[in-house]
């Protein structure tokens, strides 16, 4: 299925615009809105699946520690952690495709997110979708960043049919930018300020990481 390549009502970025996912799966919402079957995927060892409830507080819980949130210019309150599982159920409601909620799957223990999304600021390269992780401190160093972004790609690539993907961090965050760059992502050398972040905030410059569709097949 070729789709049409015109921007995205819901990203503004170009690419296919439908995909398996969102045809007979799709279903009608009581108030009449279109819903999308969520897109979930499993890999060696991961499960990227959709939230539920049980996920709220493990997730609160990571994004008020201080390590994992080191490179942010403020923890996660509750209400912001809950506030962003919100809007990714949405997206996926709306799109099948987010930011998914990731657990092994051999323990179903859950480990944080990884995923896809469209920043919700203008940014010098929007628009655009980007790729991010986020994991709990305990499942640092065991490769699972990589191997969920990896499936990520894919769906980004092969099932929703985007042309491009970014990355950006702050220029300090090197476990960040290593999995960037394990996934076969281009420095572009193009950093910028994030608008996100206060003025002179050491935590402001970032770095743009790229990688196009035609890259992806290529290594694949
Ligand atoms: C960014 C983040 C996800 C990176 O985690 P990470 O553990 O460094 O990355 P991966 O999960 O890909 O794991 C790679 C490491 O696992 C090791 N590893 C161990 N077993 C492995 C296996 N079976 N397969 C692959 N790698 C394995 C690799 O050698 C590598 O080691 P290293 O960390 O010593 O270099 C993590 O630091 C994090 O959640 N940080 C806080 C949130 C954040 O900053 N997010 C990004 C904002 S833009």
């Amino acid at each position: 299925m070729d789709g049409d390549r015109a921007a995205n009502p819901l990203t503004g970025v170009p690419g296919r615009n439908t995909w398996p996912e969102s045809g007979p799966e799709a279903g009608l919402q009581s108030e009449g809105s279109l819903m999308t079957k969520p897109i979930e995927r499993r890999t060696a060892r991961l499960t990227l699946r959709c939230w539920g409830d049980q996920d709220r507080a493990p997730f609160a819980a990571m994004n008020a520690d201080p390590e994992v949130m080191r490179y942010f210019a403020a923890l996660w309150t509750e209400d912001a952690s809950n506030a962003a599982i919100d809007t990714w159920l949405s997206q996926f409601a709306a799109q099948g495709w987010s930011n998914w909620a990731v657990e092994i799957t051999h323990t179903g223990e859950f480990i944080g997110f990884i995923g896809l999304s469209v920043p919700k600021r203008v940014l010098p390269f929007s628009p655009c979708v980007e790729i991010g992780w986020r994991l709990g401190r305990s499942f640092w160093h065991q490769g699972y960043a990589t191997e969920g972004a990896r499936e990520a790609l894919r769906v980004g690539f092969e099932t929703v049919g985007l042309d491009e993907i970014v990355s950006f961090t702050t220029l300090t965050n090197l476990p960040s930018r290593a999995v960037m760059t394990r996934l076969g992502m281009r420095d572009t050398h193009a950093d910028f300020d994030h608008p996100g972040v206060p003025e002179g905030h050491p935590l402001r410059p970032h770095c743009l990481y790229k990688l196009s569709s035609a890259d992806w097949h290529r290594q694949a």
